[in-house]
């Protein structure tokens, strides 16, 4: 076995499994057929997934790949994502029907109807175009999670414009970035949103960002807080401007490879790369998966997904998934714990939410906040509970069935990326018997695979690296202006193959469990270990609510584990002393095998996050080396390497 197939994976026993409750295997939109249905003809399960959408031309050919890995779906074809996620919907009769619940973070609420998305997003259309931005002209966008965000990315896509949103917590620089990549003609902001009970400001960073984006024409700005903000004569309000133009607007019809947006991901090194979505493959794969994976009953069901719209999450399972299957969604503000920690399960029992979609950085704060929090509150509407981001624990996953999901709601766990567009790897909710911490199988439809470092498939068993190996709807079409670093960065590891950058194995039934991303794999005296392996076990001692786990160098072994530890906000007794540490390093032994035993353990208030909520390893590998702490810019909270260091006064 190559030593990449050594892995320790299958020390990892994890033997509880969760089949579907009877009622909703009944009932389920996709059943088990579906994957025979699609492995037999591929193009043709996804051309019949395609006919979900309206098409204002048929296609002549579902998949061109002949200049792989460059992919055409639906060549020939021609619609509007606009048109496909709202007038539709009010032409079939809906325009009643609720498309968001929007709720404030200070408590004030919008209700936008399917109507109502109809005439605001002609309003924002005609006023794009009165500001001259035209088809193939890209904007960008940096909003707050208030209704105009949608509104302005769907105005966008009606007029044939390529939006970039950029996540409001970014700073100017990392806006300016991305407005010059793409050379953005407009940028849509607001003065400020509210977070954590405080209006934030955006415009004034928009300001300090433009100052030398010459391709940038206007800045509009929608008033949220009423905060003071400085106007250049650059400047519009949205309120001045879309307020007074026509709600009527025809959807422009355009290709199925138009661009629709482009978003930008910042990965480990080098200058953010612009991935790049287009328009009908894109639209049937989010409509498709989030019909799926949620069992998405239109007419019944609430759905909400908690992620920013700043992130891939929210352009494909809060905007366009969900909208183009005339979903009823909740869209909330804030942050979690305000005014109180209890306010995202207040939500759910207001607006009877019945999927829902979150992250495991989430789920693993709730369990830290404690098990009675949710229990205040009536969940018993939740019927599918969705997971994204990062591997989540055996524990987290239990957990949340548990407190969340009643003991009765499937987990789906469902494995993407930024760049496949859309769910690729995850439970049938109606389907699988889900494993705690598998994302299971591919979804009908895709083909991925874990292979070896040869590229070959590793057999039911071995671990290895996650693959793709046909083009699928919803792929990135490349790198925004840099076809060649598209090639190089994801099919150029395997020879014909989509490399995501992840690791992960095949159990003994086949089923996928993601290990995290392959830089992230630890080598300790010549075994391959994953810190998410190490980091379940710790999570899965009743004293610890999170963890994160880094390879640090060292002489005897190559490389020695290091793991951080919070411990459990209800956790009684000493969490600090060496009885509980050793009782922690036990505990992994125990779990995994002596070798995953770390060498140290450092008792911390928090861990270093990335605003998507991703543990920052590259900072705890400083402190783990005793290295002075490289740079803090991408962390949600500056302060938490100091809160770290303070406690560990080596790591200075
Ligand atoms: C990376 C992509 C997809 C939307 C949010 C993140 C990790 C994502 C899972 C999961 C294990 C996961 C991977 C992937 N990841 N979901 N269910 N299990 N790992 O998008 O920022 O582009 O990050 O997130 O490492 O490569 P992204």
């Amino acid at each position: 076995m190559s030593q990449s197939q050594e892995t320790l994976s299958n020390l990892l026993q994890e033997t509880r499994r969760f089949a579907p409750p009877a009622d909703l295997a009944e009932s389920a939109n996709v059943k088990a057929d579906a994957y025979a249905e699609a492995d037999a003809d591929r193009p043709g399960f996804w051309a019949r997934q395609a006919e979900r959408l309206s098409w204002s031309k048929p296609w002549d050919q579902v998949l061109d790949w002949s200049d792989p890995p460059f992919a055409k779906w639906f060549v020939g074809g021609e619609l509007n994502v606009a048109y496909n996620c709202v007038d539709r919907h009010v032409e079939a009769g809906n325009g009643g029907k609720v498309a968001f619940h929007w709720e404030g973070e200070p408590g004030d609420t919008r209700t936008l109807t399917y109507g109502d998305l109809q005439s605001e997003v002609g309003k924002a259309a005609n006023a794009l175009l009165e500001l001259g931005v035209r088809k193939g002209d890209r904007v960008a966008i940096y909003l707050p999670m208030i209704p105009e965000l949608p509104i302005s990315m769907l105005a966008c896509a009606r007029i044939g414009a390529t939006h970039s949103v950029v996540f409001g917590g970014f700073s100017a620089d990392a806006l300016r970035t991305r407005i010059d990549d793409a050379q953005a003609k407009i940028v849509i902001t607001s003065d400020g949103g509210y977070r954590r009970g405080k209006p934030s400001a955006l415009k004034s960073t928009v300001d300090e960002a433009v100052t030398g984006t010459p391709s940038i024409e206007h800045v509009l700005v929608v008033r949220r807080t009423g905060q003071e903000v400085a106007s250049q004569e650059r400047d519009v309000w949205w309120h001045d401007i879309v307020e007074r133009q026509s709600d009527e607007h025809a959807p422009e019809p355009v290709d199925a490879e138009h661009p629709l947006y482009i978003l930008y991901t910042s990965g480990t090194t080098g200058k953010p790369k612009g991935i790049l979505h287009t328009t009908g493959g894109y639209l049937t794969q989010t409509a498709y998966t989030h019909h799926a994976v949620f069992d998405l009953k239109p007419d019944t069901d609430v759905y909400w997904c908690s992620a920013d719209i700043g992130w891939v999450t929210g352009h494909s399972y809060i905007v366009y998934g969900p909208l183009a299957n005339g979903a009823t969604s909740v869209m909330y503000e804030g942050t979690p714990d305000t005014p109180h920690k209890g306010r995202w399960w207040e939500i759910i029992a207001k607006y009877g939410v019945s999927l829902f979609y979150t992250a495991p950085t989430a789920i693993r704060t709730f369990m830290k906040w404690g098990d009675d929090i949710p229990a205040e509150h009536d969940l018993s509407s939740l019927r599918v509970i969705g997971s994204v981001g990062e591997p989540i624990n055996p524990e987290a996953y239990v957990w949340y069935r548990e407190h969340i999901g009643a003991g009765k709601a499937p987990v789906v766990d469902t494995w993407w990326q930024t760049e496949t567009g859309g769910i690729m790897i995850s439970p049938l909710p109606g389907v699988t018997e889900g494993k705690p911490g598998a994302a299971m199988r591919p979804l009908p439809g895709i083909a991925a695979d874990v292979v070896d470092d040869q590229g070959e498939p590793v057999p039911n068993g071995g671990g290895g690296f996650l693959v793709v190996k046909e083009p699928w709807p919803s792929m990135l079409r490349t790198i925004w202006g840099d076809d060649e670093r598209y090639v190089k960065t994801y099919w150029s590891r395997f020879e014909g193959l989509y490399f995501a950058g992840d690791g992960a194995k095949k159990d003994d039934d086949g089923d996928i469990w993601l290990l995290g991303r392959v830089d992230d794999v630890m080598l300790v005296s010549g075994h391959n270990i994953s810190t998410t392996e190490v980091e379940s076990a710790l999570v899965s001692h009743p004293k610890v609510a999170e963890a994160a786990v880094v390879g640090a160098t060292d002489p005897l072994t190559g490389q020695a584990i290091v793991s951080f530890v919070i411990p459990r906000g209800s956790a009684g007794g000493d969490v600090e002393g060496d009885e509980f540490l050793k009782e922690l390093r036990d505990h992994v032994a125990k779990t995994l095998g002596p070798i995953a035993k770390p060498r140290q353990i450092m008792i911390v208030p928090e861990l270093p996050k990335t605003r998507s909520g991703k543990i920052m390893r590259r900072l705890l590998r400083d402190v783990a080396e005793n290295r002075s702490i490289g740079d803090v810019s991408t962390l949600a909270d500056g302060t938490v390497m100091d809160l770290i260091s303070e406690k560990l006064p080596s790591a200075k």
